[in-house]
């Protein structure tokens, strides 16, 4: 096998789109769409990956450059051919080129791979056959069946407009050939554009094998060009992640009620509840359960772990057997230890909770560090934030905190220590020391209430 290169056409403006974004910057499933591109033709192990942009790209090549991609600008789009010929300076002259859209971002590592394998010297073609053809480049054939050429709608004739088999725009060809087959290109035809397609017709009167690969998975070639289009192959690509995972053993109660925007790893037994989002990286234990409505991300979930609806974790490490929610917010550097729970309408940022720690009810813990089986009662506000700097709050193991209290940090509550309700805390509490910093509690005797008053 020669070197494989990659090239993707991404110059084209959008205009559909009506969005100020270049149309390759638009994403499905929180990536954009020529990273999807990029992504996939990694998986085949290139030699190198080229990107054609257009002008005004330059924030293209900000958002999806790793580093390891070559770049040509096409500052004017004078046709796919033109486009592909602003890269042939970089390649390397022997190897097999792939040519892929950056628009079209659903196209598979199994498919590419099996066209690559069709080039044999000369260009194999990925097509597909549509009832409706309107608007493509068709594969024109021979009586024996052999490709002949691609004529593009603007150029075809009645007869051939009737051809259904269409070019996806798809295609591989042998790189020592290509540069002089684009040589040859001209612009006279209806739309005066320099077309890549009739390197197909030079092929042929040059000897060279034309293979075909035609597709029926018709989402797999599809572009994006305005935002229903967009929208199609988010569901597509959705359905697509929820399917795999399904197979890999997760319970999704609505496969389409559910999405992912990243990755997820995960173990046995999970069950996932309607409109859950996944994003960034997941990891997700076995017998993990996520109430409908929740949003995770960036998040790793050990075994057993119950998120109920509703609840929102980011950046955060959830251990075994954590009950969390409904309605609990788990913010960025949060770690909780084994069997934490994490009650309704909590939000906990930058904070540890030991193992067995509870803030069940109404709280806000923030730049705290707690110990083992500490007890939150409803209604407790770390005070971490002076208006200037914030502070950490220290708890210890088997601390009790009454309700409704605020501990203002830079403080720290000693082990077993207990702060009775109602209190705020601006001193260090002793280890096993009781706190109390409530008004005593007074009985006024014979007190009557005031009477309304008759006119
Ligand atoms: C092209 C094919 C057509 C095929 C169709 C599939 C040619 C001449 N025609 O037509 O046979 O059926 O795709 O969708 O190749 N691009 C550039 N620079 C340019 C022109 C295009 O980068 O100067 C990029 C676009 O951004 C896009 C892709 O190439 O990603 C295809 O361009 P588009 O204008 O959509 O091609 P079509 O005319 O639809
Ligand atoms: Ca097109």
């Amino acid at each position: 096998m020669s070197k494989l290169e990659v090239v993707i056409l991404a110059a084209g403006k959008g205009t559909r789109m009506r969005s100020n974004m270049p149309k390759v910057l638009h994403c499905i499933a929180g990536k954009p769409l020529l990273q999807h591109v990029i992504d996939t033709a990694r998986t085949l192990q290139p030699y190198s990956v080229h990107v054609v942009y257009g002008h005004g790209g330059e924030v293209v090549k900000e958002t999806v450059n790793d580093g390891s991609l070559l770049w040509a600008e096409q500052v004017e789009q004078l046709g796919t051919g033109h486009a592909v010929e602003q890269v042939v300076g970089q390649l390397h002259g022997d190897s097999t080129v792939l040519v892929l859209y950056g628009d079209v971002p659903l196209v598979t590592n199994d498919t590419l791979g099996a066209l690559i394998d069709r080039v044999e010297n000369g260009i194999a073609l990925l097509t597909m056959r549509l009832d409706n053809p309107t608007g493509y480049g068709r594969i024109v054939r021979d009586a024996e069946g052999d490709v002949q050429c691609i004529v593009e709608e603007k150029d075809a004739d009645a007869d051939e407009r009737l051809i259904n088999e269409v070019n996806t725009g798809i295609l591989a060809v042998d790189g020592s050939k290509l540069s002089g087959w684009l040589k040859r290109l001209e612009n006279s035809n209806a739309q005066g554009e320099y077309y890549l397609t009739d390197i197909i017709a030079m092929a042929v009167n040059d000897g060279h094998t034309v293979n075909v690969l035609c597709t029926v998975d018709q989402d797999e070639v599809a572009g994006v060009n305005d935002r229903v289009q967009l929208a199609h192959l988010e569901r597509v690509y959705q359905q697509r992640q929820a399917e795999r995972l399904m197979r890999a053993g997760v319970t999704l109660l609505d496969p389409a009620r559910f999405d992912l925007r990243g990755t997820v790893e995960t173990g046995e037994d999970i069950i996932i509840d309607t409109n859950v989002v996944l994003s960034g990286e997941v990891k997700l234990g076995d017998r993990v359960t996520i109430g409908s409505g929740c949003v995770l991300k960036n998040v790793t979930i050990g075994d057993g772990v119950m998120i109920a609806s509703m609840s929102v974790l980011e950046n955060a490490v959830v251990g075994s057997n954590c009950v969390i929610g409904p309605f609990a917010r788990i913010r960025p550097g949060t770690e909780l230890g084994a069997g934490a729970r994490v009650g309704n309408f909590v939000e906990v940022k930058n904070s540890v909770l030991g193992v067995g720690t509870k803030v069940n009810h109404l709280s806000y813990i923030g730049d705290t560090t707690m110990g083992s089986n500490v007890n939150i009662g409803a209604g407790t506000i770390t005070c971490n934030y002076d208006g200037a700097n914030k502070h950490r709050t220290v708890i210890g193991d088997n601390a009790f905190i009454g309700s409704d209290t605020q501990l203002v940090a830079p403080v720290k509550i000693g082990d077993g220590a207990t702060v009775g309700a109602g209190a705020t805390i601006t001193k260090d509490v002793n280890d096993n020391e009781l706190s109390l910093t409530r008004v005593p509690q007074k009985g006024i005797k014979g007190w009557k209430r005031p009477l309304k008053m008759r006119k």
